[in-house]
């Protein structure tokens, strides 16, 4: 198990990382996801060691690595923990067996049993045939696997990951992916996985926490995540698509959504913000009942069903329908709402129902 208590970073008077607790068990596979610059790679830095806590603990088991207020933290070498970046490091004028290899020799492992390490590291991430080729004679997302049977070969427990995919093209990005969770599954280490796509969290994590300014916005499986939001931030960060987020007010008897008045089945105390899913909303190019006019900007088939999305200033709505009418950009488009929103936020964000 991982547990993080209180770990905090601080740069001069800046908190990269502040108080964030967290614990996880044997075998997870944890993300940390957030938008650039919210706290990821310093987290994970302290995680490998790299870098000491300004305040708080981070424990592998009952064996306590870094200790803030201590000022101590066990060295990368000593804490079995192996890291993989999004570049991958390779050393140029080592061959592919020579790479894997070098942890093992530096760990001081008998030569025959570093042979069959490597061997069967080079199997299970299927670049066997490519033993004895040199780094640039190798495509990047072969490069990556050698990073990452580099990492695997010594069996460390813990396995950090700081967005090594980020460098690859789209389709073997995804099929990384799945290679990925194989070899989390074969070496059965807990993993603690960095990246920016939520795509990405929400397909690979046992565990997720939504990172943002350097705090945990919320923390769970991704399913969760998913279906109770516990802010505004998580509701229109996660999903596929993620949620949309429309500015609500009473008014009288009725409520005003995105500045239209109509008759709803949710009352408020004050200005608010209303979360609709993108399966929940119906789009048309006529108003209708409950009917927002945005003007549309794009669509796309999804999964033999259609992907709506129209924006009027700061406002972008997106449904995800059966059927729509042919539009154009600049063209206007009704998005059509429920009764009752799947959720209710504070304008700060907090959720309120
Ligand atoms: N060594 C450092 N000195 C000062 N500020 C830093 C240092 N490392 C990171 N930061 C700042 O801490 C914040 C978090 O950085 P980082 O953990 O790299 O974010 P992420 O990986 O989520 O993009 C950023 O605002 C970054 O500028
Ligand atoms: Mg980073």
């Amino acid at each position: 198990m991982i547990s993080l208590s209180n770990l905090t970073k601080s740069f001069g008077n800046f908190d990269a990382v502040k108080s964030i607790s967290l614990a996880v068990p044997e075998g997870a596979f944890l993300v940390l996801v957030g938008p650039s610059g919210c706290g990821k790679s310093t987290m994970l830095r302290m995680l490998a060691g790299l870098e000491k806590p300004s305040r708080g603990t981070i424990s592998f088991g009952d064996k306590t690595v870094s200790d803030g207020e201590r000022g101590w933290t066990i060295e990368p070498a000593k804490r079995d923990t192996g890291l993989v970046f999004q570049s991958y490091a390779l050393w140029p004028h080592m061959t592919v067996a020579g790479n894997v290899e070098w942890p093992l020799t530096v760990a001081r492992m008998a030569a025959f049993e570093r042979k069959a390490r490597v061997t069967e590291v080079l199997s299970l991430l299927g670049i066997d045939a490519l033993a004895d080729r040199y780094p640039n004679e190798i495509s990047g997302g072969q490069q990556q696997r050698v990073a990452i049977a580099r990492m695997i070969a010594p069996k460390p427990k813990v396995l950090l990951f700081d967005e090594p995919l980020s460098n690859l093209d789209a389709k073997l990005r995804v099929e990384m992916r799945t290679e990925l969770l194989r070899v989390h599954r074969a070496t059965g280490a807990t993993s603690i996985y960095v990246t920016h796509d939520q795509v990405e969290a929400m397909t690979m994590a046992s565990h997720v926490a939504v990172l943002k300014d350097g705090e945990v916005e919320q923390f769970g499986a991704p399913g969760d995540l998913v279906a109770q939001p516990r802010t505004a931030f998580v509701a229109t960060f996660v999903g596929t698509p993620p949620a949309n987020l429309i500015p609500a007010s009473p008014h009288g008897s009725k409520m005003i959504l995105a500045g239209e008045p109509m008759v709803a089945t949710f009352s408020l105390e004050g200005p608010a913000l209303a979360m609709f899913r993108p399966e929940d909303l119906t789009v048309y190019d006529k108003p209708g009942p409950r009917s927002i006019a945005m003007e549309f900007a794009e669509a796309s088939p999804v999964a033999g069903r259609m992907m709506v999305t129209g924006t009027r200033d700061d406002l972008r709505l997106t449904a995800v329908v059966d059927e729509a009418p042919k539009f154009y950009p600049g063209d206007p488009v009704y998005f059509s709402l429920p009764e009752a929103p799947a959720a209710l936020f504070s304008l700060k964000g907090e959720r309120l129902a």
